[in-house]
């Protein structure tokens, strides 16, 4: 069976720069609160109508192809991983699909948040390990600037949040012991409503005793998305902060060390962990829990923000493009989110 390794990277990122200054403008935060407690100094907003998450993906994967020495028509398969898509349905593949002019390919979107470029990266990988794919484009991108609540009552959530893409293109090799030797995918759903965006949906009030419709006075046909949701402020995302950083810092670890162990390898053959930027705080934990030097591990939230799906493409190809991740290096990839879902994937560069 063949590996699969990382053809092709590439990036994109918003031009548009909105620091925490910025923020305040639209509500009651500042900039000592958001560097205190996430290490975030300013993130890029997607252009509000000429930007999508598809066509910042769509750039991102054009640098990707062309980093391969493939072109778009090469790509047999994409696995789109985003939890803020142009549309409810279709998913963003088919879209990324249309725009570069691809063949008739499967496309296959992956709704994971924090972990989902993680997910897809495994499950493209499977597809190149069976013998059924040359060419996998695998995208992480979002655009959530368009669905925070960037009033006082949001802060908690919006301050963290930022847009951009990355994508990779996989491709297989003989070469023994290259490209991904392992991924380990994990959930946990007893936690899924701790960081979540309830509506709209068709959960009907249906898991928690919490109400996060108000369904009353709904009628047929405005269940889905009633007047109420949007008075009441219910259609924005909801996190348990304390909640996400206790979880998160015990299952970082933990599905790093699995990586590696899976390998026969330790901690001290590990040139660079690219951990999900969810919070600077939360990586300077893990960093320090694991033992890791400082070139051991690559953050960039600062820039960013965290991008969720993008942030571990996006990391990935930053530290490479600066020179941070050299061929035969020993990289691993993890990540903590919503769901709970955590993975992790290890990589012989
Ligand atoms: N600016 C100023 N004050 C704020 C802000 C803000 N943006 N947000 C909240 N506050 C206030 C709260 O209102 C509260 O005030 P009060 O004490 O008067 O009630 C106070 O700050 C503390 O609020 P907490 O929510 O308890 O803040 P905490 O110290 O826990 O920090 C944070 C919040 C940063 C979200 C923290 O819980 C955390 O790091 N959690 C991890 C979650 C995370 O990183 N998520 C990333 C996305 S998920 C992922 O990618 C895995």
């Amino acid at each position: 069976m063949p590996n699969s390794f990382v053809a092709g990277i590439g990036m994109y990122v918003p031009e548009n720069v909105f620091t925490n200054a910025d923020l305040t403008k639209y509500m009651d935060t500042n900039d000592e609160w958001i560097q205190e407690r996430t290490g975030i100094q300013e993130r890029r907003y997607a252009d509000r109508t000429q930007e999508t998450t598809t066509t910042m993906a769509v750039e991102a994967a054009k640098i990707a192809i062309e980093r391969a020495g493939i072109t778009a028509q090469d790509i047999d398969f994409i696995v789109f991983a985003t939890l803020s898509p142009d549309y409810y349905f279709p998913g963003c593949g088919v879209l990324v699909q249309r725009a570069l002019k691809m063949r008739e390919i499967g496309a296959l979107d992956i709704r994971n948040q924090c972990s989902g470029f993680l997910y897809a990266l495994s499950v493209a990988d499977q597809f190149i390990k069976s013998g059924m794919y040359k060419n996998i484009l695998v995208i992480g991108s979002e655009k959530q600037s368009f669905g925070l609540d960037f009033t006082t009552r949001g802060r908690n959530v919006s301050v963290i949040f930022g847009d951009g893409a990355g994508a990779v293109v996989l491709q297989p090799t003989s070469v023994q012991n290259k490209g991904i030797l392992s991924t380990h995918l994990h959930s946990d759903g007893e936690s899924a409503e701790i960081l979540a965006m309830y509506n709209p949906g068709t959960h009907a009030n249906h898991w928690k005793e919490e109400k996060y419709a108000s369904f009353d006075d709904a009628e047929i046909g405005e269940m889905f998305f009633s007047h109420s949701m949007i008075n009441d402020a219910q259609v924005f995302p909801f996190m348990d902060g304390p909640s996400v950083f206790k979880k998160a810092i015990v299952k970082f670890p933990e599905v790093i060390t699995e990586s590696l162990t899976a390998n026969g390898l330790t901690i001290a053959d590990l040139n660079m962990l690219i951990p999900h930027q969810a919070n600077l705080r939360i990586a300077q934990f893990v960093q320090q829990k694991l033992r890791l030097r400082d070139d051991q591990v690559f953050n960039n939230i600062q820039k960013y923000g965290n991008t969720t799906a993008a942030s571990v493409p996006i990391a990935l190809c930053e530290a490479w493009q600066e020179g941070k991740i050299k061929e035969g290096d020993l990289v691993c990839l993890a990540a903590f989110g919503s769901g709970f879902t955590w993975a992790s994937a290890l990589i012989r560069w």
